[in-house]
């Protein structure tokens, strides 16, 4: 749940305060993953500070900058002192390593002392940042003050480079030197969770390491003066022969990367990255073997734009990426729609398993699971396959039932989040063929299914997925159309989805021009407690995530409901004042959908309708309530349409509530932790 970053420059002068930007602007681009405090460290001047101090070391010392609140709270503090220290910003380094984190807290409140670098303590001998959880942290806590060392923090990250010390100690104690790496991996042998982490120390200068298990690391890599060289990187120095001038990144994101390079690797799990003499080795941690293997890997070229990271002409980034959806569903659809044919490659080679599966698993989170939702009827009616749904932590908890003749489709934006990963252990421990739908390449998701197709959507910064959520729906459609697409029996019904995907960017255009709409309904309810909206059908998973929408960013007791549940309890809360968003657009639920407002109307519900264009008189026969008109499409795609006016409703009731848009109170965008 936490952002971290390393930038180290070899071979090429960059000046501190160069430095100190590019590793605050990389946790300004991670900041959506946790923004409760930060911190970084670069390196001081041998001979501004800690001269005094018999440091066991004889280079510069690291300086550690640590803040509680937002990144920008950070940078003043850097900057008052680096003043105080008298650091000089000017100076130039050839070779430089400095490590970045931005932190949503698991293990101890927010503040300096539980932020990250964490260190070993006297002379920051090592320090980490980390991104994930150590499960066996009190048990090595305890080792570990048992050997004298004494703790600062309440995190469980804290262990780690105290065990590091300990290990390069005792290593430094016996015959002959460890190597940083040697250290890392004795670190990593006594570690239980899940984690990504990299490690500075004045032992090593200029180099780095970072390693993974669980969460994500990418490594960025920006040859300097000339093509980055395509060529396999492994133990020896291959992947820079020579002492090119070279930029080096870590990132739990490729978004804080692609404004330094385009070229990366993702790592794997149980794998080392050392960052040595401008050389990159990766080794394979391996419990059974003392000695690592060395891996062999290709870097991938970065297919993202600069602009996707950029808020460019919009206030927020959800506002930028309500408005980006035409454009986002046309490059989810790009490719895969040809002469009236749903081609998706991923799936291609496991067609026939999905096709004789005994039933469709949907399994996901918060919107994720929202978008399966939204795709379960389409998914059932084309291929006559029972589909069940699971929000993954339930499904965890329950141990649910799965089968090798199961096909389970695990849906994520972020492809990390926790309860996910979990549930797809389970189901491919169980053996069921494990399909993914995720927005990012190289994610875990993406990586430990057995297949599966990319949604596309573009970069999402928001904490509030919008865009995600409409193409993870377009994805799942024409995922429905591919398995049924041996069935005679659909044909005209397939033709009739296809044109309607065809023509649905040009629709979601359409719809965005309600933006001044829901400003004016956004400021009629500014100041309600609770709002409530009723969905089914199709449409059932437009009122769970409309309301999702309002409460995770308008900060507003928001509940989206089954309306056909409605008379079985809820009913008793209507009355003149609770505003209530039902949703009647056109399609086989249409006329329930009349009589629910009906018999709100009986109750004098105050109700905002939304309803297909032209229908305002069928909704609303007296004219008393307020009335959304949408455009229409196929029925499988109007919860696309009709969650719009939602988002842009969540948007402006955040902003004129004063609320944090992009980043809400108290959450992050990927939930990394269970
Ligand atoms: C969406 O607005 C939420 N922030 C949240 O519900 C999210 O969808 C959920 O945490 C799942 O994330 P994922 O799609 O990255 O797995």
């Amino acid at each position: 749940m936490c952002g971290i970053f390393a930038y180290l420059n070899y071979n090429v002068g960059r000046e501190r305060r160069y430095i100190l930007e590019v590793l605050l602007n990389g946790l300004r681009r991670l900041e959506y993953r946790g923004y409760d405090s930060s911190g970084i460290a670069i390196d001081s001047d041998t001979s501004s500070v800690m001269q005094s101090k018999s440091k066991p070391y004889d280079t510069a010392p690291p300086v550690v900058f640590r803040q509680e609140g937002k990144i920008e709270s950070l940078v003043s503090s850097v900057y008052t002192e680096v003043d105080q220290l008298n650091l000089d910003l000017e100076k130039p380094f050839l070779v430089h390593a400095g490590i970045a984190h931005t932190r949503w807290a698991t293990h101890g409140v927010p503040a300096p002392r539980n932020s990250h670098p964490q260190s070993s303590g006297e002379f920051d001998e090592f320090l980490v940042v980390h991104n994930g959880i150590i499960t066996n942290y009190e048990v090595l806590k305890q080792t570990l003050v048992r050997h004298g060392f004494t703790f600062e923090s309440d995190t469980d990250t804290e262990v780690i480079p105290k065990l590091a010390k300990f290990v390069f100690d005792k290593a430094r104690d016996g015959e002959g030197g460890v190597t940083f790496s040697q250290v890392v991996m004795e670190v990593m042998r006594q570690l239980e969770g899940a984690y990504a982490l990299i490690f500075k120390s004045p032992h090593y200068p200029n180099e780095l390491i970072a390693c993974k298990r669980g969460s994500t690391l990418l490594l960025g890599v920006n040859e300097l003066g000339g093509e980055t060289s395509r060529h396999l990187f492994h133990d020896v120095k291959a992947l820079t022969a020579n002492d090119k001038p070279k930029e080096l990144f870590f990132s739990s994101d490729l978004c804080a990367i692609v404004e330094h390079t385009k070229n990366y690797a993702a790592i794997e799990d149980d794998e080392i990255v050392h960052i040595k003499d401008g050389s990159v080795s990766i080794l394979k941690f391996n419990y059974e073997k003392e000695k690592p293997a060395s891996v062999q890997r290709a870097l991938s070229v970065l297919e993202m734009e600069v602009e996707q990271i950029k808020k460019g002409d919009f206030d927020h980034f959800m506002k930028k990426e309500i408005h980006e959806q035409p454009d986002s569903l046309t490059t989810s659809m790009r490719g895969r729609l040809k002469d009236g044919v749903v081609g998706l490659g991923g799936l291609k080679d496991h067609m026939r398993t999905i096709r004789r599966s005994r039933r469709i698993i949907f399994i996901g989170c918060g919107t994720s699971y929202h978008a399966a939702l939204a795709a379960r009827p389409i998914m059932e009616e084309l291929t006559d396959i029972p589909v069940t749904m699971e929000i993954a932590s339930d499904m965890l908890d329950r141990k649910a039932l799965i089968f090798k003749e199961d096909t389970a489709v695990f849906v994520s934006q972020s492809g990390e989040t926790a309860d996910t990963l979990l549930a797809l252990e389970y189901a491919l421990q169980h053996g069921a063929l494990c399909v993914g739908v995720t927005n990012t390449v190289g994610s875990t998701l993406a990586r430990k299914t057995h297949c599966g197709v990319h949604i596309n959507a573009g970069c999402e910064i928001g904490v509030a997925s919008t865009k995600a959520y409409t193409c993870q729906i377009v994805v799942m459609v024409m995922m429905a159309l591919a398995i049924g697409s041996d069935k005679m029996s659909t044909l005209a019904q397939r033709e009739a989805i296809i044109a309607g995907l065809t023509k649905l960017p040009e629709k979601v255009h359409d719809v965005l021009k309600l933006d001044g709409e829901m400003k004016a309904l956004a400021q009629s309810l500014i100041d309600e407690q609770s709002l409530l909206m009723f969905g089914r059908g199709n449409n059932y998973a437009t009122a769970l995530e409309g309301a999702l929408k309002v409460k995770e960013v308008a900060l507003m007791h928001s509940e989206g409901m089954l309306a056909g549940e409605m008379k079985h309890g809820p009913l008793a809360l209507v009355d003149e004042y609770l505003p209530i968003i039902v949703i009647a657009t056109r399609d086989d639920s249409f006329s329930k959908q009349q009589s629910v407002i009906q018999q709100l109307h009986a109750r004098k519900g105050r109700l905002i309708v939304m309803c297909s264009e032209g229908d305002a008189s069928l909704v609303c026969p007296d004219g008393r309530s307020r009335v959304i008109e949408v455009p229409r499409v196929v029925d499988c795609l109007q919860p696309i349409i009709n969650i719009i006016p939602m988002q842009l409703l969540a948007y402006h009731l955040t902003v004129l509530r004063g609320y944090n848009v992009d980043q809400p109170r108290n959450l992050a965008k990927s939930v990394t932790t269970q």
